[in-house]
């Protein structure tokens, strides 16, 4: 089935809306802040945002106390997010009374569930517009509104659209995220990311390719593709590792990245594809969750853990150099002591070189929310610790391969923590410290590994 995408007229009714407010601003260039909660999906929305205030001639605030106008940008992935926004949007209140003139808003993932959203409107009064994930193309007439003295609330439920051709202020740095595609159609009996984000549905090859020649061209060395399960990118027939092939050929990009990767459908054909392309990066974040059978059942993750193995066995194989991070959830409904041991074994034998572990977060709506045995906070909270002692030894004894390991480095900035030392990554994510001068940063240099520690390592520039 083919996505639907926001209509040319409704496009250009955005930029009439933004033209509309540039015109009517008075005084000095008016400052914005948003603060971004949750994943790169989020990260990257708030740099549509941000273009369309720059198009409307906003300037980027240093801090909330400075700004004409705050937007939360939200995430529900687990509780804590929630009740951090709770927690943040409360503190504004003073902003407001101090400046009544400011603007506030609320967005994101968390907006999406209208429940929360309307909670959200009824506790803080003073927050003038709370808009959903399917609204962002309709961002400028809102904000319009609700400068001419309006309230709103838009939060449409919907598989979700495509919008292309809205303005984007990149934050600065050396990688830009480019988004291949949007939703996602696998329910993971834990997860709230479907209900949230609409279905599964793929950007044209076309404009992502003209999108990354755009950035390559302002001077970007790395591109992030995003995606909740890029390997579900589909358009017209055209699947992700095509993608991935007409994208490294693309002139002037340095490193490719992708993220993320679904486990049950990552191919050989992909594989392949990162094996042969030289600017994609030799890392990969394949999130495995579990390593009980009959708990990845249960999250209808659709693969065993010894698929998993494979997976790992034949990225190693044909990818050199590559380094494997993962995602891993304690603590989800029903998993026995024996459940969790898989987990811990699962972890020593995979030799990740990096793993975001979580306490399982009850969300409602979702399958797993409504299960029993539901296990009690003390105990996932003692699991999640036992995880990351085992995590950290692996983590940590994983690095003395790299002794004397000589590879390219894109360094990234100065730490001056202590000696100051250069830092920048290899291909592979992996961190690596070097001395040498600060106009370095922003350049490649060849670098021979000396030493490590836990989550990085030490060398020096050679050649
Ligand atoms: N689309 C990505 C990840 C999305 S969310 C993927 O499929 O891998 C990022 C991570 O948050 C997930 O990999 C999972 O480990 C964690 N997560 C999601 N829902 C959660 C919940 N209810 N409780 C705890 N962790 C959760
Ligand atoms: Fe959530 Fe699963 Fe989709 Fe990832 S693949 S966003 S964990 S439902
Ligand atoms: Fe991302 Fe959080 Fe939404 S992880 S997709 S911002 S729920």
């Amino acid at each position: 089935m083919q996505p639907n995408f926001v209509d040319e007229k409704a496009i250009n009714e955005a930029y009439a809306a933004i033209n509309r407010v540039r015109a009517s601003l008075k005084g000095g260039a008016p400052h914005y802040y948003i603060e971004t909660y949750g994943c790169q999906m989020n990260e990257h929305d708030s740099e549509k945002i941000a273009g369309m205030l720059e198009q409307m001639g906003y300037i980027p605030a240093e801090n909330k106390v400075d700004a004409d106008f705050i937007l939360f940008n939200t995430c529900c992935i687990r509780e804590h997010a929630e009740l951090k926004t709770f927690g943040n949007v409360g503190f504004i209140k003073e902003l407001k009374v101090n400046n009544p003139a400011l603007i506030t808003a609320v967005c994101g993932c968390m907006m999406q569930q209208r429940q929360t959203a309307q909670r959200l409107a009824k506790r803080f009064p003073y927050v003038d517009l709370i808009f959903g994930t399917n609204e962002l193309h309709i961002f400028p007439q809102m904000l319009e509104t609700v400068i001419h003295g309006g309230r709103v609330f838009e939060v449409k439920d919907s598989d979700g659209e495509i919008a292309e051709r809205l303005p984007l202020k990149r934050k600065g740095g050396f990688s830009a995220f480019v988004n291949i595609m949007y939703g996602c159609n696998n329910f993971c009996s834990y997860c709230i990311v479907p209900y949230v984000r609409g279905r599964e549905r793929s950007r044209h090859v076309e404009d992502i390719l003209e999108e990354v020649r755009k950035v390559v061209d302002e001077g970007f060395a790395e591109v992030m593709l995003l995606g909740q399960n890029v390997n579900s990118y589909n358009d017209n027939g055209v699947r992700f590792p095509e993608l991935l092939r007409a994208v490294n050929d693309i002139t002037g990009l340095r490193r490719l990245r992708f993220m993320t990767s679904h486990p049950k459908d990552l191919s050989p054909e992909l594989v392949s594809a990162m094996a042969e392309c030289e600017n994609v990066c030799p890392h990969i974040h394949l999130p495995v969750q579990s390593g009980s059978n009959r708990i990845l059942e249960l999250m209808n993750r659709r693969y065993t853990r010894e698929h998993y193995f494979t997976l790992l066995d034949m990225l190693r194989n044909a990818v050199r150099d590559i380094e494997i991070t993962t995602d891993i959830i304690v603590g989800f409904p029903t998993e026995t002591e024996q459940d969790f041991e898989d987990t811990l074994d699962l972890v020593r034998r995979a030799r990740f070189s990096a793993a975001y572990t979580f306490a399982y977060s009850p969300r409602e709506g979702t399958r797993a929310a409504k299960m029993d045995c539901q296990i009690e906070e003390a105990v996932k909270k003692e699991r999640l610790a036992r995880l990351n002692a085992v995590l950290l030894e692996s983590v940590t004894g994983n690095n003395d391969k790299y002794l004397g390991y000589v590879g390219d480095i894109l360094i990234e900035g100065l730490d001056t923590r202590g000696e100051p030392m250069l830092f920048g990554k290899l291909g592979n994510l992996k961190m690596v410290y070097v001395k040498g001068s600060p106009d370095m940063i922003g350049g490649s240099v060849r670098v021979k590994v000396t030493g490590t520690r836990f989550n990085s390592l030490v060398g020096e520039i050679i050649g």
